[in-house]
């Protein structure tokens, strides 16, 4: 495993497509999940700087927070809460460009704006969700919502 990530320079699709290789090697030896969903949050985290990088885990009947990068945050979320609930409950992706216009959004961090959420499935079931916060509005698009679900299928769950 590199000990270093290669920060990588261009549009964003070309630094999502640099960056995979180094997660699927970050991830591949690893069988450690809790090791490699904290190696995935600082990875996307020191690429692009977001406010706040995390996964929740499905947990009996909640989501409950995982590894991530960033403010603390709130620990549990109910299934149809927020837009990790959501998410959940409806098993695709959201893109939320503005916060505020969200029904139900869960601010964990007042600097939040912007936001993108991404279920993980295994054997057909939301097993986690993948958050990712910016202070920018309107920061994330399909290219994030098409490379962020690339990795989140490049852990093993
Ligand atoms: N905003 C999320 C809650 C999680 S924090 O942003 C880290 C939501 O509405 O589900």
């Amino acid at each position: 495993m590199a000990e270093e990530l290669m920060p990588v320079t261009g549009s964003k699709e070309e630094q999502y497509a640099a960056l995979l290789p180094q997660i699927e090697a970050l991830v591949t030896y690893e069988p450690d999940l809790v090791a490699n969903l904290a190696n995935v949050t600082a990875a996307l985290k020191e690429q692009f700087g977001w406010l706040w990088t995390g996964f929740y885990l499905v947990k009996e009947n909640e989501l409950v927070l995982g590894p991530f990068q960033g403010p603390i945050a709130c620990t549990r979320i109910a299934k149809g809460r927020g837009v990790c609930g959501t998410v959940w409950a409806r098993g695709e992706t959201i893109i939320v460009p503005d916060v505020e216009q969200f029904p139900g959004h869960i601010a964990c961090s007042s600097s939040s704006r912007s936001e993108i959420v991404v279920p993980v499935f295994k054997e057909g079931q939301v097993v986690a969700v993948l958050d990712v916060d910016s202070e920018q509005l309107a920061q994330f698009d399909d290219t994030d919502k098409q490379w962020l679900e690339k990795t989140v299928a490049a852990i093993k769950w």
